[in-house]
């Protein structure tokens, strides 16, 4: 390819790059339809207003230029030079009004901006698959998009504000100096390219330096995030890791700041070379409307408006090949947010209308695989086992073995490899994932612990539901913590976890009491419970259980659990050995086939019963 051609399609693509703006534009117009009408309004004022003011200038001192020379003849101030003069006055008070104004609309709109993109970005969050969050190119892609969401969309409003305005100014001052002398004009256009240019060149190679370092930049918050967030306070402080984190965070960001640096002087030797030979040129240009003027080509009122325009005309054209390059380094940096925006989600496949949901379930895995994404190693070998209406099952195993991963998948949150999941005899991929959820009830191992009132910690569990129905307190009745959320001044108003002013914390048991309380709220025929008594005392276990099927009341149920003693009241028991159930059978059964279920028991039996001596 020859340089022409190279060059030329280099110029066509970042052409097309900064004027790819109407995806910004919709952002910016869906946030604040009003707001941007009122910013248009201003700019365009504020675009005519220099010109108008330059218009003036020639006049009034052309005009006093006159009085002078007719100067004597009357001492009273010529109607003339009154009005122009009232004019100057007007413009200029405009000016600034607008300008007040303009920072006013200009704030706010850029607020709505940001409001608006964190709802763009939230939802799409959401709406992609579980499996994105395993994925660190996700990860670099939310963090690219969130760098980035926030302002572009208003940059490039204010970046094509500054075209306009300037663009306005520009083409008043541009005929003002074609009306006097055009190869000024020409001077001014070409004194400024070398500065776009070089612009252009670098904000396309910090883009691509930004890019690359995403990663990274994500390493050192997560040392910063482990720093300063809750979660990690213990057990930093108690293993003394403080000091070891905050070098590799200060190690991280100084390397970034090297590369930084370096690209910056880079393009500070190229600006000021074109510095250089812009200044020339103008230079050139002022020696030009001197002789023009020595000359006498034109009047006094000409030459000071020319050479007013020649400065400001400068500034505009500046103001407008700033715009460019601004819009053309926000477009790029767009991309990113973009790309984030057009990760695919899943697509809508209904094979027909879920049907209506029973009271309880029967679910059968028939012969499930499934490998998680990203990853060679199947984790579900073959899973086959029924759980019956209204039962209650127990899926007992070694960490590791794939129990929450079976969890996972009636969810929806995977889909398998191989092999079917039924409900009700229906292939849980013919329900819609909404349809399939609000039928199940799942706290997992790792619930979440809402710093929020009581009550919300419940009520998340079916937000469907009224927030002040009995039902809230009927379910932490069930889960035994209602007396604990009494002894609270607030009760189920009370803010819980210290995050937020007059937050009361709980302990890791009530916690997870709480978390049973929202999945005994959702009022589902699944329940299903992933470790909900690892942090109990025997005492709320024991009554928990002891009560479990009246809780239940005809539910299905799958509970997955290390504790014996809880597996063992489950109608039927599942034991799982690498991604296969290997058993099922009630406690009894299963004890006298003496395998895996009846190893395990014994081995915790054991434990508790025997006085150890080492
Ligand atoms: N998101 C994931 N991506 C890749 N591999 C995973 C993921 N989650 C779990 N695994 C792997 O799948 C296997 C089964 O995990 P799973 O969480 O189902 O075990 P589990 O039986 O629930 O164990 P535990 O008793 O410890 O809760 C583990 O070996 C784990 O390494
Ligand atoms: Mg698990």
């Amino acid at each position: 390819m020859s340089i022409v051609t190279k060059a030329v399609k280099k110029v066509r693509t970042v052409v097309q790059t900064t004027f790819r703006v109407k995806r910004a534009l919709g952002f910016v117009w869906e946030s604040s339809r009003g707001w941007t009408v009122a910013h248009v309004c201003l700019l365009a004022i504020q675009g005519v207003l220099p010109i108008v003011s330059l218009v003036l200038l020639r006049m009034l001192v052309d005009t006093v230029v006159e009085t002078v020379a007719t100067a004597g003849q009357s001492d009273a101030m010529p109607t003339g030079l009154f009005t122009v003069l009232i004019a100057v006055g007007v413009v200029t008070l405009l000016t600034g009004l607008t300008r007040i104004v303009g920072t006013v609309v200009s704030k706010e709109q850029a607020r709505r901006v940001a409001d608006h993109m964190h709802d763009v970005i939230q939802a799409k969050a959401i709406a992609v698959e579980l499996e994105y969050y395993e994925n660190a190119a996700y990860h670099d892609s939310l963090h690219r998009a969130q760098e980035e969401a926030m302002f572009r969309p208003g940059v490039i409003v204010s970046a094509l504000s500054s075209i306009l305005q300037n663009g306005i100014s520009l083409v008043g001052v541009a005929w003002l100096l074609l009306t006097f002398q055009w190869p000024v004009l020409v001077i001014l256009v070409v004194a400024l390219i070398p500065s776009l240019i070089v612009r252009l060149v670098f904000s396309e190679r910090e883009f691509l330096r930004e890019r690359s370092y995403t990663e990274k930049e994500r390493s050192a918050w997560y040392f910063n995030w482990m720093l300063v967030g809750k979660e990690s306070a213990k057990e930093i402080r108690v293993f003394g890791l403080g000091q070891t984190f905050i070098r590799r965070f200060r190690d991280i960001r100084a390397e970034l700041r090297k590369i930084r640096l370096a690209l910056d002087v880079k393009g500070a030797w190229y600006s000021a070379f074109a510095h250089i030979s812009s200044t020339v040129l103008v230079f050139g240009a002022y020696f030009w409307v001197a002789f023009s003027a020595i000359a006498g080509r034109v009047t006094v009122g000409g030459f000071v408006m020319f050479y007013q325009a020649f400065q400001r005309g400068q500034g505009f054209l500046q103001g407008a090949l700033d715009g460019i390059a601004r819009l053309y380094e926000n477009n790029l940096f767009l991309t990113n947010l973009y790309e984030f925006l057009d990760i695919p989600e899943r697509p809508a496949v209904v094979y027909g209308l879920p049907e209506k949901p029973r009271p309880c379930a029967l679910i059968e895995y028939e012969n499930v695989w499934f490998t998680y994404p990203g990853t060679s190693t199947p984790i579900l070998k073959g899973v086959d086992f029924t759980i019956e209406s209204g039962k209650i099952a127990a899926l007992v195993g070694l960490n590791g073995a794939g129990k929450t991963t079976v969890v996972k998948l009636l969810c929806r949150l995977y889909e398998p490899d191989q092999g079917r999941i039924l409900l009700d005899g229906v292939d849980i991929r013919a329900i819609a994932p909404a349809d399939l959820r609000r039928r199940i009830g799942v706290i997992f191992q790792d619930y979440v612990q809402y710093h929020l009132t009581a009550r919300d910690n419940i009520w998340f569990g079916d937000v469907e539901q009224s927030p002040d129905t009995d039902s809230i307190v009927s379910a932490a009745e069930r889960a035994g913590i209602d007396q604990k959320i009494r002894t609270f001044s607030g009760e189920y108003d009370t803010v819980l976890g210290r995050l937020f002013a007059n937050g009361h914390e709980l302990s890791t048991g009530q916690w997870q009491k709480l978390a049973l309380a929202r999945a005994f709220f959702r009022d589902t025929g699944i329940v299903v419970l992933d470790e909900p008594t690892s942090a109990m005392d025997p005492k709320s276990e024991f009554e928990l259980f002891d009560g479990f099927r009246r809780i239940l009341n005809d539910r299905t149920a799958l509970l997955i659990s290390h504790r014996m003693s809880t597996v063992r009241m489950a109608d039927t028991i599942h034991a799982m050995v690498d991604g296969q159930i290997v058993e099922s059978g009630t406690h009894d059964e299963l004890m006298r086939a003496n395998g895996v279920y009846a190893h395990l028991f014994e081995m915790q039996a054991r434990n508790y019963r025997e006085d150890r001596v080492v």
